[in-house]
Order: structure tokens, then sequence, then C-alpha cells
């Protein structure tokens, strides 16, 4: 038996490794670690990996197809989820799976597993990807099994088994950390009423202590994609770090959220998306520019499909792939430059110009034109409008009889 686990360095997925090894019989557990750009220390994971009993250890960097393979699409879609969560854990799950089933497949393994519990959203996104991915394999979730209720608990476990634990005091809050965003759920937050202390945000300042000057940015795209940042054409990870900097010095991208987990319950998260916040609304500013009413307005709903599918662990279905199909088709011409304003978590437009520009000053201007007859009007409104009239005139008949 062999089973190659989904691992982060934490106390949860370093106590998994014994765990499995005294319930399945002595497996060989190799883990893998992510790197999605979450700034751990990847060196000292290999060693606590080692030291927690397992016999091997992928560290595999993801970042750059993290963001272009999975970021971009969903920003191209304007996938946002219930208004405010732009789905930065959501999405990081499969392609975290996907690793887990490529090495599974090398190593000849027969399981993977994972550290997600029972009751997230985690749990699904992980499964459902390696049974679209690599039917075959059998998926070990120790939180289902297990009787492990706590941090205690889980520290006893990793006394009893001689696996090091962390000596830094841990920060109360469940966290989840990538290049996209940071994620804080649990303790205080698990009030609703309460409001986030400062403490909580590891990257982005708050309103407050940002600057009294405003900041500008230019950012550049092509087809939907961005590509510059104040003139500089940078490549996806530089690009997004930047970007990440900026917001973060500004108190840019924080979203509280009351949100409807898959499985049933509401949670309450408090996320940080200082890059990305900047990325949706500059990406916008273009769409508004370059994308006629139809189209703009049928994407929206798209938009909210697609939050939906990637929040489900959905990415590796049909329906992801059609609607990539469509997002790509409509992108065609999103391609120019926007100017924000940043100003103490503030984003404001300052702004946007595009070779497609559908914008036509000749046909919207308040003052003289030649190209458009305001007599049109008249037969446009007669037509547009005959249903209403045509029900007003039903109802007067119907009030006299
Ligand atoms: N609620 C968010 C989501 O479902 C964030 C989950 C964070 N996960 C974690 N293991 N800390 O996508
Ligand atoms: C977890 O339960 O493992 C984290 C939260 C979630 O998956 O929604």
């Amino acid at each position: 038996k062999k089973v190659v686990l989904a691992y982060s360095g934490g106390l949860d997925t370093s106590v998994i490794i014994p765990w499995l090894k005294e319930n399945y019989k002595n497996c060989e557990v190799i883990a893998m670690c992510a790197d999605l750009g979450q700034g751990d220390e990847l060196e000292t994971v290999r060693e606590k990996a080692i030291k927690s009993g397992a016999s091997k250890i992928y560290v595999e960097d993801l970042t750059k197809p993290f963001i272009e393979e999975y970021i971009w699409p969903t920003l191209k879609a304007g996938a946002v989820y219930e208004g405010k969560y732009l789905l930065g854990t959501s999405f990081a799950r499969p392609i975290i799976a996907k690793a887990l089933v490529e090495i599974a497949e090398k190593e000849g393994a027969d399981a993977i597993a994972h550290g997600a519990t029972g009751k997230g959203n985690d749990q699904v996104r992980f499964e459902l990807t390696v049974k679209a991915l690599a039917p075959h394999l059998k998926i070990i979730a120790p939180w289902r099994q297990w009787d492990i209720r706590s941090r205690e608990d889980a520290i006893d476990y990793a006394e009893k088994h001689d696996i090091p634990v962390p000596v830094t005091k841990k920060r109360p809050y469940s966290m989840d950390r990538n290049i996209w965003h940071l994620s804080h759920e649990g303790a205080d937050l698990e009030s609703p009423w309460n409001a986030p202390q400062d403490d909580v945000y590891m990257v982005t300042t708050t309103p407050e202590k940002a600057p009294d000057q405003a900041t500008y940015v230019e950012i550049e795209f092509a087809q939907g994609v961005p590509v510059a940042v104040d003139g500089q054409q940078l490549d996806s990870v530089a690009l997004l770090t930047k970007l990440n900097q900026l917001g973060a010095a500004n108190g840019i991208g924080i979203a509280d959220i009351v949100e409807n987990r898959l499985v049933g319950m509401k949670s309450r998260g408090v996320y940080e998306n200082p890059g990305g916040s900047i990325l949706y609304y500059a990406h916008r500013e273009l769409e508004y520019l370059t994308l006629d009413r139809a189209t703009l307005h049928y994407k929206e709903q798209v938009a909210i499909r697609y939050a939906e599918l990637v929040y489900d662990g959905m990415w590796f279905s049909p329906l992801r792939e059609a609607l990539d199909a469509f997002v790509d088709a409509t992108q065609q011409n999103v391609t120019g430059l926007v100017r924000l304003k940043l100003y103490k978590g503030n984003i404001v437009s300052a702004g946007s110009k595009s070779p497609y520009s559908l914008y036509h000053e000749g046909f919207v201007t308040f003052g003289e034109d030649e190209v458009y007859n305001q007599a049109d009007a008249e037969g446009f409104i007669n037509l547009f409008g005959l249903p209403l009239q045509v029900r007003a005139l039903m109802q007067k008949e119907a009030k006299k009889s």
C-alpha cells in the first residue's frame, strides 16, 4: 500500500502521516507539498515530512500554472462567489489534487489522502478532482474517521508518535494562503456580530493605516489577461506579486462574508485579496468599454454560474470547459489600458482606453452630432412599448366588465 498525502507542514497534516501508517498496515506515505506562492519556508517542510515518517516528499512549484490556468480563466469569467469571495481556496484545491494524482500515478500508489475536515468544502474539491482525473484511486480523509477533535488532541497524538510539534504560538484562525489570497475562519470570527480585529490581517494594512496620498496604477490587458503594470511587461507571477504589494499597502481587498458552504451550513470568512481585487476591478472596467450590452449582460449570468462551479469543486467538469469557451470568445477585444486610483481601501476608476472600445463619443454626445436621428427613437419606443400598451388596454376593458 502506498498513499500520497496533500501535505502542508502544519500540525494536522503531520499527524496524518503516523495515523495512516497505524491504520493502513504500515503503508508507505509519500508527502506532496504544493507551492502556490504561500510564502512558507519550503525547506523545513521537507525535513518535517521525513521526521514525521513520510518515505519521500515532493515539493511542487505550481505558482505559475496556478495563476495562468486557474486564476486567469476565473478572472476572465468575472466569477465572484456570493458577490464577495474571489475563490482563492476553491480553485487551489483542484490544482493540488491534480498534482497528487500525477504523483500517485508515477509512484504506483493506490490512494491519496488529504487533511480537510468532514464539515467543509475542501474535502469535496479534493475528492471531485480525484474522481474526475483518476477514478481508480482510493481516497482517505482522516478527519472523517479518527477521534482527534481539537488541537490538544493533535498535539497529544504527535507527542506519542515523536512528531515534531511546532513551538510557535499558533494563530487562533483556520487559514489558507496562496499567491491569490488569504482566508481566515474560526475563533472570534465565528460570531458574525464580531468585527474582524486588526490583527486578523496578515498582508493587507487597514485603510486607517494606509497612506494619505492616493496611489495610481495602470494595468494593461491583452484579450482579458493582465500583461503589464505601469508600462512594464511582467510575467504572471511578478505581475500579481506587484499588485498584491500595491493593494496591501493601500488597504485594498478585504472581504468579510457569511457564505453558504456546499455542505449545507453557513460559515463566516474574512479574506485578503489585495492584487486580485484590483485585477477584477480593472478587468471589468475594460469590459465596460469593449463589450456590447447583450454580451456583457449574458456574461454576468455566466459569472454567477462559473463561481458556483468553482466553489463546488467542479473544476474538471464539462460545464467549466464549455463556459471557458464562451468566456474566451467574449475576451477577443478585452485589450487595453485601465488606470485606477487606490486610496485607503478604495479602488476608484481613473481612466480606460482600448483600440476596440465601443464607446463612441459621436453617438453619445450631448452636443451636436451627425450620426443619430432623434426622430428614430419615437418609432422604436412605440414598438418596444407595445406589449405594455396592450396590457394596459386589456386591464381597462377587464375592469369595465
Ligand atoms: N470558505 C472558503 C472556501 O470554502 C475558504 C476555505 C478555507 N480552507 C481552509 N482549509 N482553511 O473556499
Ligand atoms: C475544512 O473544513 O477543512 C476547511 C474549511 C472548508 O473546507 O470549507
